[in-house]
């Protein structure tokens, strides 16, 4: 199997090609994961259509190691320095090893709604992961796609750290292709990089765009007619905690969540270009275009006394609403937080064996026309 990795790097004029602004740089990844070598196109204005044929031609260039469409393939280093970038200043790189831990609690509950999902696509479907992380849905899609007989898994992401993991994990998926566009979500000409899907997943990226509306509507256009977008927002928020632990002052949890909510309204107001969206996904759907939009929503739930794993995890998502609220807490909590951050120290919250997971997630679903 081949992967073509696609950095779509907007806004670089192209002199003598009229009007176009599109460059892509990518890597081609070899079937044991070596990068075999890199490649770019420019063009003026690619359509959907030709974005096809490159993404295609790019594969047979992989094989065979030939010069086609202006594409250039040469042996090299990865070609990590793109211009791509989130708009949230969160420093995603760093977050891998705790993404990768969400990924493996979840595994069980995603494989249930990656079925869910795919069941009704149709044979060989092309499944496209918007903010695809370091892949937990994505390969929970991809295997569920391969016990159908196979299909295309697309990973869209911004950061390269989290979709080269995304990539590695995908690519140990039977049957099932993987292509890697590293792309702002925000990019209005996405649909011109992506290969038309039959199913969109985007789980908890579009909260992190300028315009959320916008967004939504960018990833409509992914979508081939007939075709599902899946928009996991919402639901409600993890408790891991007892509500008195034994130090500090009880309810600590509540404040936490309080204090991270804070946080994310001053995410929002920071991001440059922010747009308020002031409906329910459900109208935001309708909104962008969708039909027959519904919801469901599934529990993560992972009681006490959990394994290590979902202990360590429990003391991430500490360590996250300690880093994203600190400011928004009093002293007595930043204390009481840092005690049981501690490893190995007498409060070390992943020692406790009544610490838990509990979440639930919404996902809104809408069909192209
Ligand atoms: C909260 S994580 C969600 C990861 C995964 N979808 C999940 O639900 O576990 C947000 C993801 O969106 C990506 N992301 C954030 N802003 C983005 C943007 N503007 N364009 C593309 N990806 C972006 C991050 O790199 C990260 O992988």
């Amino acid at each position: 199997m081949v992967v073509v990795v696609a950095v779509l790097s907007g806004g670089d004029p192209i002199p003598h090609v009229g009007g176009g602004r599109i460059m892509m740089n990518g890597l081609i990844v070899g079937a044991r994961g070596g990068v075999m070598g890199r490649w770019s196109l420019r063009a003026a204005a690619m359509s959907t259509k030709t974005w096809a044929t490159a993404g295609r031609e790019s594969v047979v260039a992989a094989r065979c190691g030939c010069l086609i469409m202006g594409a250039r393939f040469r042996t090299g280093p990865p070609s990590v320095g793109c211009m791509v970038h989130t708009h949230d200043g969160i420093d995603w790189a760093k977050r891998v090893a705790v993404m990768r831990r969400t990924d493996a609690i979840e595994a069980e509950v995603n494989g249930w709604v990656a079925r869910r999902l795919v069941d009704s696509l149709p044979a060989g479907a092309t499944v496209v992961d918007v903010g695809s992380g370091t892949g937990g849905m994505a390969v929970a899609l991809a295997a569920a796609l391969a016990a159908r007989g196979g299909g295309r898994v697309v990973l869209v992401d911004a950061v390269p750290e989290l979709q080269a993991v995304a990539v590695e994990q995908v690519r140990a998926v039977d049957k099932v292709e993987v292509v890697a566009v590293r792309a702002d979500a925000a990019e209005p000409r996405l649909a011109e990089f992506v290969p038309a899907a039959d199913l969109v997943w985007a789980s908890r990226i579009v909260h992190h765009l300028p315009d959320q509306l916008a967004g939504l509507a960018g990833l409509a256009r992914l979508l081939r007619p007939g075709g599902q977008l899946a928009l996991s927002e919402g639901g409600l928020h993890t408790h891991c905690l007892p509500w008195d632990l034994g130090i500090g002052e009880p309810g600590l949890q509540d404040r936490l969540v309080a204090a991270r909510n804070a946080w994310f309204a001053d995410m929002r107001a920071a991001i440059d270009g922010a747009v308020r969206l002031p409906i329910g996904w459900n109208r935001a759907l309708t909104d962008v275009g969708l039909r027959d939009v519904t919801a469901f929503s599934y529990l993560v739930d992972l009681p006490a006394p959990a394994t290590e794993q979902v202990r360590e995890s429990v003391a991430d998502w500490l360590a996250w609403l300690a880093a994203v609220g600190a400011d928004r807490l009093p002293e007595s909590d930043r204390d009481i937080l840092e005690r049981l951050l501690t490893r190995d120290g007498p409060d070390w919250v992943a020692a406790r064996d009544d610490v838990f997971v509990l979440n639930a997630s919404t996902v809104h679903l809408g069909h192209a026309a």
